[in-house]
């Protein structure tokens, strides 16, 4: 268990810090965390614990509507890092019950949040149940939501009374630019779906490639408002406390 007073010297602490730094320090304070990896430049936090004696576990959430790009890709990072991720995939009863009575697009007409909790939010919930901190690749520059995204922090969605849980976006601090740079210096792979505009990659039916004078979050869930454009994965980005 951290306090707030740790949260806070510890975002202090590692303000300057690369990201891994950040991985090789947090993760020697708390062993039990595990990567969340979407798919797209999140490949940096396996990239950045790829020397660790003991890296993290990797886990994607599956939801069944990602780009075959995105799947592709995923099998691409497993097999040049020498990695395995974790797909955890949706109750099938819920995803059957949403898609006979809605249909497959049901967020185009009353919002992402329901296909998201079910696809996203809830198996996420489950795995969280097994470890102490995951790590994201969420950056403060991605959106005005996340534009004081810290370092670590405790998650206010997903701990509960009997168990914290512990949010730790090492890249918090860091530019697209410089994330692309790195992945380009270093010879990281990527999914494809960048080269044909696409910036930030979720599932298939809710992303588009946006022109260059977009910006990243416009090929998000375009039909909603910008303000409720957080997933549950992050919704604590958008709470009002
Ligand atoms: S989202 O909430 O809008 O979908 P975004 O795509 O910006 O999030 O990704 C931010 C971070 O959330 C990713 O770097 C990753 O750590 C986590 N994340 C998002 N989608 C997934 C996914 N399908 N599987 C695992 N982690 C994810
Ligand atoms: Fe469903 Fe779209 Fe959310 Fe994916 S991003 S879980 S398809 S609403």
């Amino acid at each position: 268990m951290l306090d707030q007073l740790e949260i806070i010297e510890l975002n202090d602490q590692l303000q300057d810090a690369d990201p891994k730094e950040i991985l090789n320090q947090l993760v020697a304070l708390l062993p039990n965390t595990a990567i969340s990896f979407s798919g797209a430049e999140d490949v940096l936090l396996i990239e950045f614990t790829q020397n660790q004696t003991k890296p993290p576990e990797i886990f994607t959430l599956d939801t069944g509507r990602l780009h075959p790009e995105t799947s592709r890709f995923i099998e691409e990072v497993k097999n040049h890092y020498g990695r395995s991720i974790e797909a955890l995939l949706p109750n099938q009863e819920k995803v059957n019950i949403l898609i006979n009575n809605k249909g497959l697009y049901s967020f185009y007409k009353d919002g992402h949040e329901e296909c998201c909790n079910i696809r996203k939010v809830e198996p996420l919930r489950k795995k969280l149940k097994h470890l102490d901190a995951w790590v994201t690749g969420q950056r403060r520059d991605q959106s005005p939501a996340r534009a004081a995204v810290p370092i670590i922090e405790i998650d206010q969605i997903f701990s509960s009374s009997e168990q914290q849980v512990i949010k730790i976006n090492p890249l918090a601090n860091w530019s697209s630019a410089k994330v692309w740079k790195t992945i380009r210096r270093l010879n990281v792979p990527y999914n494809k779906l960048h080269d044909r505009g696409f910036v930030s990659i979720g599932c298939e039916p809710c992303t588009k490639a946006i022109r260059p004078d977009q910006h990243e979050r416009e090929g998000r869930w375009w039909w909603e408002e910008a303000t409720i454009k957080e997933c549950g994965l992050h919704r604590d980005n958008t709470a009002d406390s």
